[in-house]
Formats: structure tokens, sequence, C-alpha cells
């Protein structure tokens, strides 16, 4: 198959995409997240496509993308009024929520679950394209299985040239981080995955929120947990992650003294200097966590290279924005961190 890549400011892409999902093909779409490889998400033959381009494990549900706050009631139920308070706030936006879905949804788009994720994306081709097409679009991160999300069209080309019809270019995506997930099906809210909203505008709106485990640990593959997908080995390039936490100087000298050839150093723009003859490679400005955000999976996907022995990175601080970057790290890194404030 040849795959086509056209410019989402193409006034006729909008309308060639639709059509290929219509028909039941696959189409790569750019959100302000990630792209998406975005089938029907009400077509069953063509929601397995997805899981076969990508590799994916069938028991890991789809987000459906939708037009706005009025479509959650064509495929979901039993919706509190939290969701409604939620889209008002964030939509068109990096919010997915889980709720109990309409027996519309197949099974295959939500893993064999009761519940569904729905999301409004704030990206105008790809709400053009849902809109045109008519259907709810189900759409992972295009990546393969496993490996770092894609944030470009090339990135999207590496990964499935030959085996999707159309990759929409949108342009890098501006957040970087896949959406942040909430489930509302229980008592509580729960925050299933960090992303762009943060929980800090979560709380902010409902006044509750728990953290699920799945977010600060590492999950067993045998674990029951509320989003199957965290449970899967993440983001993570072929070379070993190991993040280094401390102060700016203390985790360099940590760095220089473990390094060795063939290592690299992921690590932010003012950190550079230290670093130089360690192949440094630096994914945003740690003076402002959305350039960090905007660079992690790029930067990764740089760094997947089997000749690359050891990876060495820094991760910001903090909450907001900052915490959904640690979280994509940690899983890059197996959860495997370093305090250079505790090594002599
Ligand atoms: O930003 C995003 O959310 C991107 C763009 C393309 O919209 N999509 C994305 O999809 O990140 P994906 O498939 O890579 O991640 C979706 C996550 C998975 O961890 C999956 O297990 C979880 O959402 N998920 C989907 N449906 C769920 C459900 N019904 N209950 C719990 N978790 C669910
Ligand atoms: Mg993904």
């Amino acid at each position: 198959m040849k795959t086509q890549c056209l410019s989402a400011n193409l006034p006729e892409t909008a309308k060639i995409a639709a059509n290929i999902i219509k028909n039941g093909g696959l189409v790569a779409i750019p959100t302000e997240t990630v792209y998406g490889l975005g089938a029907n998400g009400l077509d069953e033959a063509a929601v397995a496509k997805i899981f076969e381009a990508k590799g994916r494990p069938q028991d890991n549900p789809l987000i459906l993308h939708i037009c706005g706050p009025e479509q959650i009631e064509l495929f979901c139920h039993h919706i509190p009024q939290k969701a409604y308070d939620l889209a008002e706030a964030f939509w068109p936006g990096p919010l997915t929520m889980v709720l109990p879905a309409r027996s519309n949804v197949p099974k295959r788009t939500t893993g064999g679950l009761s519940t569904v994720a729905v999301r409004c994306p704030d990206h105008d081709a790809a709400r053009e394209i849902i809109r045109l097409a008519g259907v709810p679009i189900a759409a992972p991160s295009a990546n393969i299985s496993g490996k770092p999300s894609t944030t470009t069209a090339q990135h999207v080309l590496h990964d499935h040239d030959g085996k999707i019809e159309l990759v929409v270019d949108g342009g890098p995506s501006r957040v970087g981080v896949e959406s942040t997930i909430v489930d509302l099906t229980e008592e509580r809210p729960r925050l299933l995955r960090p992303g762009g909203i943060t929980p800090e505008q979560l709380l902010a709106v409902l006044g509750d929120l728990v953290v699920d485990k799945a977010v600060t640990a590492q999950i067993d593959k045998d674990e029951v947990v509320k989003a199957p997908g965290m449970k899967y080995r993440h983001y993570a390039p072929q070379s070993q992650v190991v993040i280094v936490s401390g102060s700016r100087e203390k985790a360099a000298r940590y760095i220089r003294d473990h390094f060795e050839p063939g290592d690299r150093v992921l690590c932010f723009d003012e950190e550079l200097p230290l670093y130089e003859g360690c192949a440094p490679l630096s994914y945003g400005r740690e003076a402002d966590v959305n350039t960090l955000s905007a660079g992690l999976f790029a930067a990764l996907r740089e760094l997947d290279d089997p000749k690359i022995h050891q990876v060495y990175a820094r991760c910001p601080v903090g909450g907001g924005v900052a915490y959904a970057v640690q979280n994509r790290l940690k899983k890059a890194a197996a959860f495997h961190i370093v305090d250079a404030e505790e090594e002599v």
C-alpha cells in the first residue's frame, strides 16, 4: 500500500481523510497531544486494523474522538454532572473521560470493557475530519506499540509507511504528551494518566481526585488495572534509561563519573554546557516545562538506537505539566531512578 501524506492546510485533505475513515481505512490524524492512528470507532473490522498496524495487545482499549460534549450521550450512559463540568472547562483539549459505554460501541474498541474513553481534541483538522466522517474516530497514539509516541507526521511515516492509507500532516504536536485520562465510573474521580490538563486543574473543577497506582509505580503484567495500557512497557527506546535526580551540579558529577563511550545524556537546554563530551541531547528548557513536554517524545525517538547502551536522563520536578513529563520519563526508564544527592 502507498501511504499518502497531505498537509492539514490543504482544502481537500479533511474530506479525503473522512472518506477513508468512512470506508473502513486507517488515517493518522494530528491532535494537540500526539498523532493518533484513526479508524471508524464503530466498525469492528476497521478497529481491528489499528491493533494489527500497531502490534497492540487486544485488551488495550482505544479512545473515541468526538466533536464536542453533545456527542458524549451517543456513546456513553449514566453520565455524571462532573463529566459535563470537565467538558465545559477543558474541551476541546487534552482531557479524556472514561464513562459507561453504550452497546453501539464495539467490544473491540473498548478492549472488552463495559466502559469507553472519550475525548474532544483541540485541533481543527482533527475535529473537521471527525465531523465529515460522521462517526467517532478511535485513535491510539500512532506509534508502534511500546515505542515513544508520535509527535510529527515524519514519526508516523517512520512507523507506518506502506501500512496505512494516509497521514494528515498538521505540524509538530503542541502539547507533546498524551491526554490526561480521568475515570468517572466510580464514586470518586480517578486519574489514570497525567497529561496536558494538570491534577491541579482537575481538582479545581472536581474538588476530589484519586491518583491511580499505575500513575506512580511499575505495574505487574498480570495485575488487574483500570487503564489496561498502563501495565505495558511504554515509551521506551532500545537502550536502558536511568533518571538521575538531584541538583544540577550533583547530577552532572554523577553522570560524568559513570558515563562511558556509547552512552547518551538527555537533559535540559540549561544543562548542555555541563555535558560537553557526553553526547548530550536537550529536550527543552527546564524554565518552561511546556517545551519539555513538547520535545520529550522526539528526543526519546532519537535515542531509540541499538548502538546506544545507556541513557542518563534529567527530569523536571514539581506539579502541573511536569507531573506528566515525570510519568512518561519514569515509564521509559521502567522506574529506574538514581538520586545524585545520595551518591558520593
Ligand atoms: O492524547 C491522546 O490521548 C492520544 C491522542 C491520539 O488522542 N491517544 C492516546 O491513545 O494516547 P493510547 O491508546 O495511546 O492511550 C490510551 C490509553 C491506554 O492506556 C488505554 O488503556 C486507556 O487509554 N483507555 C482507553 N479506554 C479505556 C477505558 N475504557 N478504561 C480505562 N482506560 C482506557
Ligand atoms: Mg499510546
